[in-house]
């Protein structure tokens, strides 16, 4: 089918990278806005309430199902690209590429560590909201999941605040590569809005790895 052979070609291959990257984008700048509701000193209310209508709205939980998705999807053709680009650096016709970041020939190392990450992130947070194993509060009249006290416990563990700070750094570096990468592969050259894409991909992987690790140290420092 013309379709499958598009999609395992490299061509195709860089296409899905970028087109879930970008998703991903989205999805980190839309998580942090609502994370940063943690912070909100209010024990929780806000973010509670705003994670019981992101977890409950039909619409929102449609686009969790394509964010699982996409995740997996840029993970797979992330390490299919890494193997592929092994064997061929192995082929005595390779040649060594010119003007490269650090973050760029290590993109595979640092999609790793993320993946391991996301995967204790998700089961510290996501998966014990999912399976029902965290106990209600009452706000208003009504009852709500506590994330929010889940989320403040594992705070109080220096490592774990640790790990999140320095899993930012690594998604920074990702990023900084990656945001610009992912509009290149789309085509999008050009001498105006290149350089204009690569330093919104430099604020863009300042600031939000900024924004997500200020959380874990806020809520340390607080209590
Ligand atoms: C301090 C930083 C972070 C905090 C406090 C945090 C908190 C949470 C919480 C409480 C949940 C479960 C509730 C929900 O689905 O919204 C969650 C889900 C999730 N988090 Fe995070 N997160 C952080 C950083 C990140 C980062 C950097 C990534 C990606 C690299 C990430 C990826 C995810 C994903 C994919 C889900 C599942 C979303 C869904 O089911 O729709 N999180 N996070």
């Amino acid at each position: 089918m013309w379709i499958l052979n598009f999609l395992t070609s490299s061509l195709g291959k860089k296409l899905i990278m970028s087109l879930t990257g970008l998703f991903l984008i989205i999805f980190l700048l839309v998580h942090l806005i609502g994370n940063l509701q943690l912070l909100f000193g209010d024990n929780g209310e806000a973010f509670n309430v705003y994670a019981k209508f992101m977890t409950t709205n039909p619409l929102i939980k449609t686009t969790s199902y394509g964010l699982y998705f996409f995740i997996l999807l840029h993970i797979v053709q992330g390490i299919v690209i890494w193997l592929t680009n092994k064997s061929a650096k192995q082929s005595r016709y390779a040649v060594a590429p010119k003007n490269t970041s650090w973050a760029s020939s290590n993109m595979a190392t640092l999609g790793i560590i993320i993946t391991v990450f996301l995967a204790i992130h998700l089961w510290q947070f996501w998966f014990k909201m999912k399976i029902g194993a965290i106990p209600p509060v009452n706000i208003g009249g009504e009852e709500y999941t506590n994330l929010y006290a889940v989320v403040h416990e594992a705070y109080q563990n220096i490592f774990f605040v640790i790990f999140y700070v320095v899993s930012m750094v690594v998604i920074g570096l990702h990023l900084s590569h990656g945001f610009q990468s992912a509009f290149q592969s789309l085509g999008l050259n050009h001498k105006k809005y290149t350089p204009l894409i690569k330093g919104m991909g430099i604020a863009y992987s300042i600031l939000i790895p900024l924004g997500f690790a200020i959380i874990p140290v806020w809520m340390y420092m607080m209590h």
